[in-house]
């Protein structure tokens, strides 16, 4: 059996969760479910980030301590991802002790491996990325991100000594092309490793809200190497040795792609200087732009996730519920480019792929199965047409996750719908009299019904499930094994079909 260990960024505890992070949420869980269809042994793992400058000038505003901040807001993501189906099997807080253990183990490596130095840095930090910028990277004096003024630092620092690994990365990135994907971000950053890379600074002696560095503790760890360390520690590094290797080889960091430079660049040399020899795979997607706007919890969008999921009663909109919600972010932006939300590209997505597609593919094919065949499901034809173009769906939707395009693989999923209506269009049940001509028209229509819901799960668990139910399959559709529970007639044939309200009422404009 194959292990698939897929993140998310862990996410920062200065407000709450917006469009952005449940972007990269719902793609990750996607991944998740697809590979824990494929029978693989997947560990998800999302979490928050909690230490740092950030996070302690959140909490002084708020007049609370750093911890209340984290913990206020920490439960905020575990709830936003509950409510959206997230499927993770594990939610980490850099706070907790066994990150504080796997962060002081795995520096501990690096620094007796002899790469990590002390050192006086004086540079240029924007505290919303919590990073330093070159004179040149920033725009006037500010942060080409957030926009505000960088402050200048002043402090002894340790050193990790990142420039001994960017020729080894490099040549990493070169001979294995598919870590990196889609590939301008590959590009990227071998751009980046092909500059000059200096080392860079990893402690802070400046605030004490972060994890201790073990050799020196009047210092802490800078807020993002503790961060990083988090995918370690809760593969089990420093505290379960069999689980992290059995783990570790598979993991891929789902990523938006303004922390590139910290993923794909420092975190493989700290691992390698660590002697981790593991590398992680990487998938980036771009920025969601809101009138050609990032959106962000410090440039505030007035668009929650739950309005979204639940409409708005004040100016009137209609909620997508959590599967139309979920489906419009998988399929609608292009996985790597940014791309601009509308609300009315979401309505209209909506309305055609769930409401007239699928949704109504289901009511179809049980409304007039039962017209047509009695209660109980018909036989498909085993030499039917559709049986091809079903296994061709999966092959292309499985092909697609694999590559990691979300908006690809249900492409392909939503071609048996389209296909499947358009046999239905072709043949014109409706017209027929009972016998076994109809029979065999709906036993085929039927069949498709049940492998593309077990296609369409990862995107739209809820309907998909109640989908699953209504054709007579017993049992979850989350627990069914591709490829096998593809194979053409081992469908719902004798089961009772049951019929229902509409799986997705549309929406108006
Ligand atoms: O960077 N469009 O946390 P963060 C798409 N704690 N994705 C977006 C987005 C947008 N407009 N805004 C945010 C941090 N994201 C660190 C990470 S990991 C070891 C530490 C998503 O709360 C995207 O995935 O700022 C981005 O990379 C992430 O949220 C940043 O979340
Ligand atoms: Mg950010």
């Amino acid at each position: 059996m194959s292990t698939f260990y897929v993140t998310t960024p862990i996410y920062y505890v200065n407000d709450v969760p917006h469009i952005g992070h449940t972007y990269t949420t719902v793609i990750a869980d996607a991944f998740a479910r697809w590979h824990r269809l494929m029978g693989d042994d997947t560990f998800f793992l999302t979490g928050t980030d909690e230490h740092g400058l950030k996070i302690a000038r959140a909490a002084e505003d708020n007049g609370i301590t750093p911890r209340e901040q984290a913990d206020n807001t920490s439960i905020r993501f575990r709830e936003a991802w509950e409510s959206i189906d997230i499927s993770n099997d594990d939610f980490i807080r850099t706070t907790e002790p066994r990150h504080y253990a796997a962060v002081q183990a795995l520096m501990q490596k690096v620094y007796d491996n002899g790469h990590i130095y002390k050192d006086v840095y004086e540079g240029l930090y924007c505290v919303g990325c919590e990073a330093y910028y070159t004179e040149d990277e920033l725009e006037d004096g500010n942060c080409p991100i957030h926009k505000k003024p960088a402050e200048r630092m002043h402090e002894e620092n340790w050193f990790f000594r990142l420039s001994d690994f960017a020729e080894q990365l490099l040549e990493f990135y070169e001979q294995n092309p598919d870590r990196i994907r889609p590939e301008g971000y590959r590009n990227e950053v071998l751009g980046l490793l092909r500059q000059e890379v200096r080392d860079v600074s990893i402690s802070r002696s400046s605030i004490d809200w972060g994890v201790p560095v073990p050799w020196d503790e009047r210092h802490v760890f800078y807020v993002w190497y503790d961060a990083l360390i988090n995918y370690a520690t809760a593969a089990g590094y420093s505290s379960d040795d069999e689980r992290f290797e059995k783990y570790w080889p598979s993991v891929h960091h789902v990523i938006g792609k303004d922390i590139i430079r910290f993923h794909c660049v420092f975190w493989p040399a700290m691992l390698l200087a660590a002697g981790v020899t593991d590398l992680p795979r990487y998938f980036v997607h771009g920025w969601l732009l809101v009138g050609g706007e990032k959106m962000s919890k410090s440039r505030l969008n007035n668009i929650t996730p739950a309005q979204l999921v639940d409409g708005d009663p004040e100016d009137g909109t209609d909620g997508f519920g959590v599967d139309g919600f979920r489906y419009h972010f998988l399929r609608d932006p292009a996985f790597g480019p940014d791309s601009d939300f509308s609300y009315e590209a979401m309505v209209t997505r909506y309305n055609s792929d769930l409401a007239n597609q699928y949704g109504n593919l289901v009511q179809r094919v049980i409304t007039v199965a039962h017209k047509k065949c009695g209660e109980t499901a018909p036989a498909p034809d085993p030499e039917s047409a559709l049986s091809a173009i079903a296994r061709t769906a999966f092959e292309e939707t499985a092909a697609a996750w694999e590559r990691g395009q979300p908006p690809m693989a249900l492409d392909a999923t939503w071609r048996l719908i389209r296909e499947t209506n358009e046999y239905l269009a072709d043949n014109e049940p409706w017209k027929m009299e009972p016998g076994a001509d109809v029979d065999r028209v709906m036993g085929d229509a039927l069949e498709a019904v049940r492998i593309v819901t077990i296609l369409a799960s990862p995107a739209i668990p809820r309907a998909t499930q109640a989908a699953w139910e209504r054709i007579g399959m017993a049992g979850e559709v989350t627990d069914q094994r591709l490829p096998d529970a593809i194979d053409w007639a081992s469908g719902p044939t004798g089961a009772t079909l049951t019929s229902g309200d509409p799986l997705f009422p549309r929406r108006k404009g």
